[in-house]
């Protein structure tokens, strides 16, 4: 089993975006026995709340199922269950290495470092730039790159038995 954890400060724009996309793409390859997804947030500010508006929209446009986001802030033992945290922007990244050691195991990532459009690192936040299909593009390209890498892990882990 591989699980992913995405991280933005909120989780109700941008993490939720991802783990719901990355879902569907996971059951699209039928790995969803294989491969785990959650979201979370830096931020305690929306803990318990369904994701924004703007989230859920582009979530419907593109029919992806939204079911069962709720919003919850990252805790300590994170770093220690997650092969991946995927972080949306660099002060994710700040915070998620402020919580505390991280598992030899876990990857802390930004998405960005999976998509190769040789822009900047960050996944702008809609919250404040209104942009939620820029996200959409952004994290979807991410999510199909970060699948491809998983499934290669799966395959060596196979390889060795
Ligand atoms: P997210 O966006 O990190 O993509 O969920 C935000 C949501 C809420 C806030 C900031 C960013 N906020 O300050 O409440």
């Amino acid at each position: 089993m591989i699980q992913v954890l995405f991280v933005c400060l909120g989780n109700i724009c941008r993490s939720p975006m991802a783990e719901a996309i990355f879902r569907e793409l996971v059951k699209k390859k039928g790995l969803q026995g294989l491969v785990q997804v959650d979201s979370a947030g830096t931020g305690d500010y929306h803990v318990g709340e369904e994701p924004h508006r703007g989230t859920k929209n582009i979530l419907q446009k593109y029919q992806i199922n939204a079911e069962g986001l709720i919003a919850r802030q990252i805790q300590q033992e994170d770093l220690h269950t997650f092969q991946y945290i995927i972080a949306m922007d660099s002060d994710n990244v700040t915070n998620i290495r402020r919580l505390g050691q991280i598992s030899e195991k876990t990857k802390v990532m930004r998405l960005r470092d999976f998509v190769q459009d040789g822009g900047q690192m960050d996944v702008p936040d809609p919250y404040f730039t209104g942009n939620f299909e820029e996200v959409y593009e952004l994290v979807r390209e991410g999510c199909e790159h970060l699948l491809q890498q998983i499934m290669q892990d799966l395959e060596l882990r196979g390889k060795k038995g």
